[in-house]
């Protein structure tokens, strides 16, 4: 896998209770720089999984991983991205779009440093876009699965609104052969 690949895995079904829990951890928004004009990126929260989706997610996804959340990025009006960051606390993530927001998933190379970026710490700093080259994009409709490598340079642009999605947190490719 380069840099996400979707997964043929079953759909969350419309019973389970998907609310959002307990915030565990929040990413503030911060400024970043496109075509010379300061921007702000969009808050992120991410709160706890209910018990009840916690279970069915062992028992028919993936019995081991580090954390589940439900993240909300809170798009739209002026605030059309999530930031370009790599993630901290996990190598990849296995997420399910529950609305997707018109959210592109975007990878990007930062001039002078290599692709793969595990030094970067999240949301230390935002970005200049015209440092950027941008490697990849994708659109994730809602409910598919996909797994998302985390340590390259990505961010969600084209947001229109409220970006929500479970996301499993994992440190490694647990679907190898898919
Ligand atoms: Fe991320």
């Amino acid at each position: 896998m380069k840099y996400y690949k979707f997964l043929d895995l079953p759909q969350i079904p419309d019973h389970l209770d998907l609310n959002p829990g307990e915030m565990m951890r929040e990413f503030k928004s911060m400024e970043y720089i496109k075509d010379g004009k300061i921007s702000m990126t969009s808050d992120v929260v991410a709160y706890q999984a209910t018990t009840e989706l916690q279970t069915w997610i062992k028992d028919n996804i993936i019995p081991e991983y580090k954390d589940v959340s439900i993240r909300f990025q809170y798009g739209g009006d002026d605030r059309t991205t999530n930031g370009v960051h790599t993630d901290k606390t996990r190598k990849f993530v296995l997420q399910y779009n529950l609305q997707h927001a018109d959210g592109i998933l975007t990878y990007w190379k930062e001039e002078g440093y290599p692709e793969l970026r595990p030094e970067v710490e999240i949301r230390e700093s935002g970005y200049d876009y015209s440092k950027l080259t941008k490697l990849d994009e994708v659109f994730i409709p809602n409910k598919q699965w996909v797994l998302i490598h985390t340590k390259v340079l990505h961010s969600v642009e084209n947001l229109t609104g409220s970006r929500i999605n479970v996301q499993i947190s994992l440190d490694r490719d647990s679907f190898d052969n898919q």
